[in-house]
């Protein structure tokens, strides 16, 4: 069951202090990535969440470099919808569409294949962090500007201190499966 899932992510995440800069307490993810069965069960809970509690039908996965790329195209396949990659700048060939971002560190740019959805097209995007909610807010963005709807935006963790959902919470609803 969900629980039951939820409490074996949990246990699967590492943490890493002063990574990748002094103060930040890096969640690392991919232990969960070490243990097959866990993957599936969770990328299968992921997509019977989708099916159950988002109130659309999803025509797409779009999942957010780097992370997202890990699990978006299984879940993309359990639903046997596309899979589209958002992308950071000059990654994607053909024409694109873009949206800019703020980070600590600077400003950062993400982007989609301008013909990767159908018009109107539900999008469920995934990565697999939540913290202030800048690179979903992009994420969000860019899959409007490309003709999608976003039907959720979901997370693995989120950093509730940060409040990235306040962030969201006005334009799409949010969904993540474990909270810090
Ligand atoms: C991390 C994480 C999210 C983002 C969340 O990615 O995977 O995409 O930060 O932070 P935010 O909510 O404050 O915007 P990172 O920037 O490390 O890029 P990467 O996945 O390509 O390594």
């Amino acid at each position: 069951d969900l629980e039951k899932l939820k409490i074996e992510l949990a246990s699967s995440i590492r943490e890493f202090p002063d990574f990748p800069q002094k103060g930040i307490l890096f969640k690392d993810i991919m232990p969960i990535f070490q243990k097959p069965q866990l993957v599936t069960n969770m990328c299968v809970a992921i997509a019977a969440h989708a099916v159950a509690e988002i109130p659309v039908p999803v025509d797409a996965v779009a999942g957010l470099e780097a992370r997202g790329f890990l699990f978006g195209p299984q879940i993309a396949a359990i639903l046997n919808v596309p899979f589209i990659p958002i992308r950071k700048q000059g990654k994607l060939p053909g024409k694109t569409v873009r949206a800019t971002y703020v980070k600590e560190y600077g400003e950062d740019v993400v982007e989609v294949q301008s013909d990767a959805l159908k018009p109107g097209a539900k999008v469920m995007i995934v990565d697999d962090l939540l913290a202030t909610g800048g690179t979903m807010k992009a994420a969000i963005e860019v899959i409007q500007k490309a003709g999608g709807d976003v039907a959720e935006a979901f997370c693995i963790i989120e950093l509730t201190a940060l409040k990235g959902r306040d962030v969201l919470l006005d334009t799409v609803p949010v969904f993540t499966l474990l909270s810090f």
